[in-house]
């Protein structure tokens, strides 16, 4: 299978009005308590829905990959990997022969203590790396036999990272720092810029859209770095620790809507954590420790509508 063959199976009509009524449903949450006056120098108007608009062919990109169900295939397949680390004269074993199988749609929640591999895992199911031995393959593919600017072009398509570290880039303000996938698939400007300022709004940063990520706290550092992830609106989402940084309100309202993001819109979650609290959102958890799986938990997600 080739790479355009790879791209072009995760492509498939996205349900915008859904996307829309959810980011909709949850943009209320912030204006209780903290969003102060949208400081609004471009003239787009963020209550304008961009997403919804999506569909509308002057909107070059950043919708509609999905990823055509397939139920004979995971996902994302992990068989026997390893993740070497050298260290000078010494080596060091981060994952010691994980084999994982992951399923669209899922919210999955990978539970460990610090050290146990976590991010190191993140990074092979984002494409960021590659294992030592094993293969890692998304959709059938073997990502260790792409190179780098496929595995970039991958990245920039189907996935929404939520890093640990945010990754926000020191000399971009807040919408910048938005506007940067968008820029890498080439959305026209306008619709960028008109995404950037609704997904601020859904976290609750409109007016910090000037502010350098010097001049932000760690939690809307983390809410920057959420609104990127969820830029391009990706079929799947990776968020390492997201809830780190954020008081238990905040952290409540981005693990609803991430939930929510998985149960209307069909994406695939997938979160590392040592939060004993989020398995309460996860289809299934995996365990892991010291570099191995310990053990993995099937939950039954709850019924459409009723509270967890
Ligand atoms: N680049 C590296 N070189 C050497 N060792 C590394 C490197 N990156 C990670 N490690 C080691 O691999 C192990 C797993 O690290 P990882 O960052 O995956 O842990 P984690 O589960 O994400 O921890 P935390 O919860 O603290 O973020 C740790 O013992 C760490 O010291
Ligand atoms: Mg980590």
């Amino acid at each position: 299978m080739t790479l355009t063959e790879i791209i072009a199976s995760f492509k498939s009509k996205l349900n915008p009005s859904k996307f829309v009524d959810l980011l909709e449903r949850k943009a209320s949450f912030y204006d209780e308590f903290e969003n102060g006056p949208e400081e609004n120098g471009s003239g787009e108007d963020s209550k304008y829905n961009p997403y919804f608009n999506s569909g509308n062919s002057s909107a070059k990109s950043s919708n509609a990959v999905r990823i055509p169900k397939n139920k004979d295939e995971p996902l994302i397949k992990l068989t026997d990997v390893w993740k070497i680390y050298q260290m000078g004269e010494v080596e060091f074993a981060a994952l010691k022969g994980i084999n994982l199988e992951i399923s669209e749609g899922e919210f999955l929640v990978i539970l460990g203590p610090s050290g146990s591999g976590k991010s190191t895992l993140m990074n092979l199911l984002g494409c960021l790396d590659i294992p030592s031995k094993g293969t890692v393959c998304l959709n059938s593919k073997d990502i260790s036999e792409l190179d780098e600017s496929e595995l970039a072009i991958i990245r920039g398509k189907m996935i929404g990272f939520i890093f640990q570290s945010f990754n926000l880039l020191p000399t971009l303000n807040t919408q910048e720092n938005v506007l940067l996938p968008m820029e890498f698939q080439e959305e026209d400007k306008q619709i960028a810029r008109q995404k950037a300022s609704y997904l601020l709004e859904i976290v609750g940063l409109s007016n910090k859209k000037k502010n350098l990520p010097s001049q932000l706290s760690g939690g809307q550092r983390q809410r920057v770095a959420i609104a990127r992830s969820l830029a391009v609106n990706p079929p799947i989402i990776l968020a390492d620790e997201p809830t780190g940084n954020l008081d238990t309100k905040t952290g409540d309202y981005i693990l609803e809507f991430l939930d929510g993001l998985q149960e209307s819109e069909g994406k695939t979650i997938i979160i590392v954590t040592h939060d004993l609290e989020l398995v309460k959102y996860a289809t299934r958890v995996v365990y892991i420790r010291d570099g191995e799986i310990e053990k993995i938990e099937a939950r039954t997600k709850k019924e459409p509508g009723t509270k967890k």
